[in-house]
């Protein structure tokens, strides 16, 4: 991604209406830091959205929603749209998280339909993919996570306009990180993919997640193709996401 770095901090259903002091606290935070080449942003649960949007207009950290349906509106009792989404001033929108996968059985086509729905909307989906720690250890990881990246794309988008992020399910909240060769190895097979798909994949930022914290990430965001993180439980502490903030602006500049 051109030597910036994308930090994403994921609260899942983390967060209620004292968590907007979580927000002003990390946006007083990067306000603070003059890190030009690292950009910020954080994804509370959909409750916060309007809350959010209102403190983050007076800073530099970006916001986005965990995930959105399909359609623009409609009959789908308890679903969010990503217009709705949008309609906050929100610029991401996670699809694809493995939890989403593995806890509402959504595939990857559905994914992709729902990152179309984000592009529709203006938003940039973060389009999450990983493997499970049995497919891991089967040998198979690479191709499996390419082949979720394949089917998880929409179709006819541009580098410019999606993220991706991997994050091995056996890493996320478990503090067992993948190996920076492991991570290397994968972001590499994921970058070599979208170059055969696209001329110009070198600017689509690819996000390692799963247990990065302060004291690892550093190591984690100087990895060959590693454009920054997508951080769950250290996202909740604004000191220790400021810390791996700064890390990235250690990398980058
Ligand atoms: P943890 O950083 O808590 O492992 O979560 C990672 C994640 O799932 C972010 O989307």
């Amino acid at each position: 991604m051109s030597g910036k770095k994308l930090i994403i901090g994921n609260w899942k259903m983390n967060g209620g209406i004292g968590h907007v002091e979580l927000a002003k606290a990390i946006i007083e935070g990067v306000n603070g830091v003059n890190a030009k080449n690292v950009d910020v942003a954080i994804c509370p649960p959909f409750t916060l959205l309007p809350l959010i949007g209102q403190v983050v207009a007076h800073g530099k950290v970006s916001f986005g929603a965990q995930d959105c349906h399909t359609a623009a509106s409609g009959a789908h009792t308890g679903d969010i749209s990503a217009a709705m989404i949008a309609e906050f001033g929100a610029k991401f929108v996670l699809v694809g998280h493995s939890e989403r996968r593995a806890n509402h059985n959504e595939a990857s086509a559905l994914i992709a339909q729902k990152a179309r729905a984000a592009l529709d909307a203006g938003l940039v989906p973060v389009i999450c993919v990983g493997e499970t720690e049995a497919e891991r250890l089967s040998g198979d990881a690479v191709p499996i996570v390419l082949s979720q990246i394949a089917a998880s794309l929409p179709i006819d988008c541009t580098p410019e306009q999606i993220v991706i992020a991997y994050e091995p399910v056996w890493a996320i909240g478990t503090g067992r990180v993948a190996s920076t060769q492991d991570i290397e190895e994968m972001h590499k097979a994921i970058r070599d993919s979208l170059n055969s798909k696209f001329a110009n994949a070198q600017i689509i930022p690819l996000l390692y997640g799963g247990s990065v914290n302060a004291a690892n990430a550093e190591q984690i965001l100087a990895v060959n193709n590693v454009d920054g993180a997508l951080v769950g439980g250290a996202s909740l502490k604004a000191p220790d996401f400021m810390d791996i903030i700064s890390a990235a602006h250690s990398i980058v500049g």
